[in-house]
């Protein structure tokens, strides 16, 4: 691809794993450790909304806490330094991304959004969210972590779908392939005629589908990958 392409970068919980922030289906991962069904559905929230803001509380202080790493800071550099358009679509809820200097679509949203289930009012999350907070725009008792749930549409995706239409080189970065629409993502870009590569720590569901990998932990080989694509060290 010359270098005005545009690339589109999927990243998933493996770049932001070195950063201590754990996966969900790597060994002890967060859905070893909490079912989906009691804590990351609209159902679980309606049955039990203290539940599940103690889960993405937890998440949102360590989140907090957390420092991008070298993965995030290499591609920031890309997003910089690129001379086409680089546009990095996250299923990650956590800001290392935007803590590192880069912009993301957060198709999942954020753990520092918080939303109005009754308004949709949108505001920055407090570290601890109950379910007795009330909306400040409609004071409705019914705030939640704006995080999209299993069973809601992700956001951004016709966007999404118009960069992956255009772009020239597509990458997956730290993610199982496990979870549409993300997962199809591979797909759309090679029908526009993309080169595809996966960065990963291990294979994944969709490996298969790219042309070229690049296996490693992401501190490592993510770093280098934009080194290779930029020609600078
Ligand atoms: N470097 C690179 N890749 C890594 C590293 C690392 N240090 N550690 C783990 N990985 C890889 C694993 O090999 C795996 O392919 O990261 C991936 C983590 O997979 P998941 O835990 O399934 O995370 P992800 O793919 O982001 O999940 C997608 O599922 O539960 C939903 O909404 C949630 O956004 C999440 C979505």
């Amino acid at each position: 691809m010359d270098q005005s392409g545009k690339i589109v970068i999927l990243t998933g919980a493996g770049l932001s794993a070195e950063s201590g922030l754990g996966t969900f289906r790597d060994e002890g991962g967060l859905w070893a450790q909490h079912r989906i069904e009691d804590v990351a559905t609209p159902e679980a929230f309606q049955r039990n909304p203290d539940l599940v803001h103690a889960f993405y509380n937890a998440r949102r202080v360590q989140a907090a806490a957390a420092s991008p790493n070298a993965a995030h800071h290499a591609l920031a550099r890309l997003q910089r330094d690129w001379p086409g358009e680089v546009v990095i679509v996250t299923q990650n809820v956590d800001g290392l991304h935007e803590a590192a200097g880069a912009e993301a679509i957060h198709m999942h949203g954020a753990l520092a959004g918080a939303l109005c289930a009754a308004c949709d009012h949108r505001w920055t999350a407090p570290p601890e969210m109950t379910g007795g907070d009330l909306c400040p725009a409609c004071a409705a008792p019914q705030t939640r972590p704006d995080i999209v749930w299993f069973g809601e549409i992700p956001y951004r995706m016709e966007e999404i779908i118009g960069h992956l239409g255009q772009c020239g080189l597509f990458a997956a970065i730290g993610t199982s392939g496990q979870v549409y629409p993300a997962a199809g993502f591979v797909e759309e870009a090679r029908l526009a005629g993309a080169r595809t590569i996966e960065l990963n720590l291990a294979r994944s569901d969709v490996s298969g589908a790219f042309d070229d990998h690049l296996t490693g932990p992401a501190t490592e080989i993510v770093p280098a990958w934009v080194a290779r694509l930029t020609g600078a060290p």
